[in-house]
């Protein structure tokens, strides 16, 4: 089977390299010319382990290629996963812009040379996308009955480990309206031995933003506890641990700290808040989770006031820039507001991140004015009188020696944002250790 797949951001990439893994023939649309020449040379344009490999093996047996223009792929294949973005606009919705124009594109291929298409949503749209792609299609096909047939695919991906995600999934979900379209899509799916939900289209969009949003709720749930512990005196990580044993809650997510970032939960979270007040649903426990999240940068920065007192001229470090490990995304990472707290304060900071300074720097323009970047850990804690863990890299956690760390440091002063290091030997090794959740009394 030839699969064809509109958009080689983050999802589509992530997707057609898998597929072709997988032994399909994949042919992808790629409108910008220079990314999809790029693609072609083998030359990786995310940073996602295992990708590169897989990319550069799949074009080297001609099972993977990229197009720059829609026709070039829709003509020739059965089956076209949309991948294009979707991202938020002002009031929290999600702009379908990107949608709309592959849908446009699509069906004036498909109105030169008709032949059944199946298009599969794997981009995380709002509720009722699939209705309105099939009303679209009628609208662009002015009277034509184009063999177009539109279903469901939501993606479970998380970044840095998109790869096994896709090939080791938990469940696949479809959802389809027609016994053709669902026959179709699983045909895509049948080396895998994952549970299969065959549902309808719309059912199949909610089970994502359900998804997202139940797990972005927990790790909410779980930092609101965290203030509790802090005013007192308990201790989240052991409530979180303790929690976590009950298989009805389970131990993953409960993880407290600096909150989440990226371009998921934060714009999915929005868009689903959105789709409530359109059919008059008040999700307040969404609009709580989102506030939490928002109040997570601030509790971390008042923890280190209460170590340092001022912060006016005090030299700080930030460690990591991306909303988490394995990943060069700095879309909604905590890092930017709790750097642009700290320049409030007077502080000079410096930020350190293994690779992604210049995404930051890209996208946080004037929060970067006037703070020092680092790659290299050591070298951006020489004289800080605190540092503040942000991302949990392994440069930081793992590999960092704190004794020596400690000694390149004005003052031993550190707050663990992600509660990830070892709090006694920190203690042992002279440091002053805070963490959320944990009074420093206590600490
Ligand atoms: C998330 C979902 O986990 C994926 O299933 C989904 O496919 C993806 O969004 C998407 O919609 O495309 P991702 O955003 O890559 O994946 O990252 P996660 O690993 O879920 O982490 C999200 C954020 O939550 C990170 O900032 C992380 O630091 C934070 N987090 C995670 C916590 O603060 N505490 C935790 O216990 C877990």
């Amino acid at each position: 089977m030839k699969i064809g797949v509109f958009g080689a951001g983050y999802v589509g990439l992530v997707t057609a390299t898998c597929l072709a893994e997988q032994g399909f023939e994949v042919w992808v649309y790629e409108q910008d010319a220079t990314k999809a020449e790029k693609l072609s040379r083998g030359i990786n344009t995310i940073y996602e382990p295992q990708l590169t490999e897989l990319l550069q093996r799949n074009l080297s047996c001609l099972r993977l290629h990229f197009e720059n223009t829609p026709e070039a792929v829709t003509n020739q294949t059965d089956i076209i996963f949309l991948c294009v973005g979707t991202p938020s606009r002002p009031d929290g919705s999600a702009d379908m812009s990107q949608i709309e124009s592959a849908i446009h594109d699509l069906v004036g291929t498909v109105a030169l040379s008709p032949s059944y298409k199946l298009v599969v949503v794997k981009s995380t749209v709002p509720v009722g996308t699939s209705k309105w792609i099939e009303r679209i299609v009628k609208l662009y096909s002015k009277g034509l009955d184009l063999p177009i047939e539109v279903a469901s695919n939501p993606e479970f991906l998380r970044e840095g480990a998109a790869v096994k995600d896709f090939m080791e999934p938990e469940r696949i979900v479809i959802g389809t309206s027609t016994a053709t379209a669902r026959d179709l899509l699983s045909l895509v799916y049948r080396d895998f031995s994952s549970p299969l939900i065959s549902t309808d289209p719309q059912t199949a969009e909610i089970i994502k933003y359900a998804s997202n949003a139940f797990l972005a709720t927990k790790i909410s749930f779980i930092n609101m506890v965290s203030d509790l512990c802090d005013a007192v005196d308990g201790d989240v990580s052991t409530v979180a641990e303790a929690m976590g044993y009950d298989a009805r809650i389970g131990k993953y997510f409960l993880q407290s700290g600096a909150g989440f970032g990226g371009s998921c939960f934060p714009k999915d979270l929005r868009a689903l808040v959105h789709v409530g007040e359109q059919h008059n649903l008040d999700f307040g426990i969404l609009r709580s989770t989102i506030e939490i999240n928002q109040g997570r940068p601030l509790a971390l920065v008042s923890k280190l006031k209460e170590l340092l007192w001022v912060l006016k001229d005090k030299e700080i470090a930030v460690l990591g820039l991306t909303f988490k490990p394995e990943t060069d995304d700095v879309r909604e990472t905590p890092s930017a507001k709790i750097i642009e707290l700290l320049k409030e304060e007077g502080a000079v900071v410096t930020a350190v991140d293994p690779i992604g300074v210049r995404n930051f720097q890209a996208l946080y323009y004037g929060v970067s004015q006037g703070i020092r970047f680092e790659e290299n850990v050591e070298r951006a804690l020489v004289g800080k009188h605190g540092a503040i863990l942000v991302t949990p890299w392994a440069e930081f956690t793992r590999d960092l020696d704190w004794s020596k760390a400690k000694n390149l440091m004005e003052f031993p002063i550190l707050v663990d944002g992600r509660s990830c290091l070892d709090r006694d030997h920190l203690k042992n090794i002279g440091f002053e250790y805070a963490t959320l959740g944990r009074r420093i009394r206590g600490a």
